[in-house]
């Protein structure tokens, strides 16, 4: 016999308990007091709820929802329309494989198949430990080290098959892999609280260099005229003000 989909709606979903909706509503009084409109708030407000569950549950846009007065459906659209607020829940840390053009063109793709069946997970799933959850993603303007893979949104650049699944092991042996550039790697829900607006407590991390390096000026000195370092006579474009009238 196959299931027979009235196209009744939902029931609403349930309420945080008690103490959780308490302490996410002085949060969400904190979040929503930073805009002159409180609607304005949604997209901090979706991470915060985001790191209570791992994910933004129909709790979570229920929540969302009546501290802004809003409907679940104008929430639902918002959080469905952003890939980084996730429907299903993410792993301690989630990896995040980029198969956008250049990435996939590099070995994205292979690295994002190798992962999948290494793990024993397919896109958006996470593993049965809890520890990690997998999906591709597109470019993260990160193409000067590509390819890339990403953990709770920090770089591990220039990656191959066999690094992105030691990569994984060492996540899930606990090992603390350092990301290529940027801040130290803290879980999935303390990442969703950072990116909520709340204060990243890592030592170091807000000092943490995420900036470019070489790879990433080497289109700028190009078009600047100038070669870049260790390949003289890569000079290709001329710089503007050659050849033009002061
Ligand atoms: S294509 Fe992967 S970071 Fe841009």
């Amino acid at each position: 016999m196959t299931n027979v989909e009235l196209g009744l709606p939902a029931l609403p979903a349930k309420p945080y308990p008690a103490e959780v909706h308490e302490r996410l509503a002085a949060d969400a009084r904190e979040l929503i007091g930073r805009y002159p409109v409180a609607r304005s708030a949604l997209l901090p407000l979706l991470h915060l709820v985001q790191a209570e569950e791992g994910f933004v549950s129909p709790t979570g846009i229920r929540f969302c929802a009546e501290q802004l007065e809003l409907t679940t459906a104008e929430v639902t659209a918002v959080a469905t329309f952003y890939t980084m607020y996730r429907r299903r829940p993410a792993g301690k840390y989630h990896v995040g494989v980029c198969t956008n053009t250049l990435c996939a063109v590099l070995g994205g793709d292979q690295i994002f198949a190798e992962l999948q069946d290494h793990l024993g997970v397919k896109n958006n799933e996470t593993t049965a430990d809890g520890e990690i959850s997998i999906e591709h993603i597109e470019c993260n303007a990160a193409c000067d080290y590509a390819p890339v893979v990403m953990v709770n949104w920090e770089f591990f650049d220039n990656q191959t098959p066999e690094s992105a699944k030691q990569l994984v092991d060492d996540l899930r042996a606990g090992h603390d892999p350092q990301p290529t550039r940027g801040a130290r790697l803290c879980s999935f829900k303390e990442t969703s609280r950072i990116l909520a607006g709340f204060p990243d407590e890592r030592p170091g991390a807000v000092d943490a260099s995420g900036a470019g390096g070489t790879p990433s000026m080497a289109g700028l000195r190009l078009s600047k005229g100038e070669a870049l370092p260790g390949a003289p006579g890569t000079k290709v474009v001329s710089p503007r003000h050659e050849g033009t009238e002061a």
